[in-house]
């Protein structure tokens, strides 16, 4: 769990190549991991839907994009994050702290989060906060790094711990921040585990499906209609 200040304060330094930095660390998979997202997001058919830690707004604009129809509002504590997904088009926009929402109960259809979770000082608290603000029968859906189970397993922590630190330090001169990304993948809970903790806050069929051999996940669950 993370310490809010910190994280505030490495994503204010990075917003400004925060996009670019993504896409070349992944090679530009994150473009097709939140295509995939969007893509699931369009079954659900909502009229309104919350990005919570949205940054600089990709994931919400590629929202606006396959759900022209539906109100989409993306938060995040950052300013200097959410200023970029201002500028870049991001419908509705807000400063808020996901662990504390300033939203109503039961007022989205969906409510998503992309590579915020992890970041965050309290995975349960942060998670009943998207419940409460879910309307009965609403969707949930995280997506985030994961370790892979597999045989890419040492080679990716080889990768986190050696060399994505250099490479993002050289991009964006802050090498600190991407110390602090590898070792956030770690001790993100994932899987079964990631499951539990989203049955554990009211949600019921948690779901998971593996990106890329398992270097990513999406979690989707639902808040029950009764
Ligand atoms: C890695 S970025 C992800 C941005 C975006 N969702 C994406 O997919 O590119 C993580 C974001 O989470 C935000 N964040 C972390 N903790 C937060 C919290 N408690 N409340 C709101 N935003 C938070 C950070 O400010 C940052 O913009």
């Amino acid at each position: 769990m993370q310490d809010p200040e910190y994280v505030k304060s490495a994503f204010a330094r990075i917003a400004d190549r925060y996009v670019v930095t993504n896409h070349v660390l992944s090679l530009g998979t994150d473009i097709l991991w939140r295509k995939r997202v969007a893509s699931i997001v369009k079954g659900w058919n909502p009229e309104k839907l919350l990005d919570i830690a949205t940054g600089t707004g990709d994931l919400a604009l590629e929202f606006q994009k396959v759900l022209p129809d539906c109100a989409v509002t993306g938060s995040d504590f950052c300013p200097e994050m959410l200023a970029y997904a201002t500028s870049r088009g991001v419908q509705e926009t807000l400063v808020a702290d996901a662990l504390n929402l300033p939203f109503e109960d039961n007022s989205y259809d969906v409510v998503t989060v992309a590579f915020g979770l992890r970041n965050m000082a309290d995975y349960p608290k942060a998670i009943s906060e998207m419940q409460r603000v879910l309307k009965p029968g609403g969707h949930l859906l995280i997506l985030d790094f994961s370790l892979p189970t597999n045989l890419l397993r040492e080679p990716y922590t080889f990768y986190l711990d050696k060399v994505l630190p250099h490479l993002a330090g050289f991009i964006t001169q802050q090498p600190d921040a991407y110390h602090y990304l590898s070792d956030s993948i770690k001790a993100f809970p994932s899987g079964d585990n990631m499951k539990k903790l989203l049955e554990s806050q009211g949600l019921i069929q948690p779901n998971h499906e593996e990106l890329s051999f398992g270097v990513a996940s999406i979690y989707t669950a639902q808040k029950s209609a009764g």
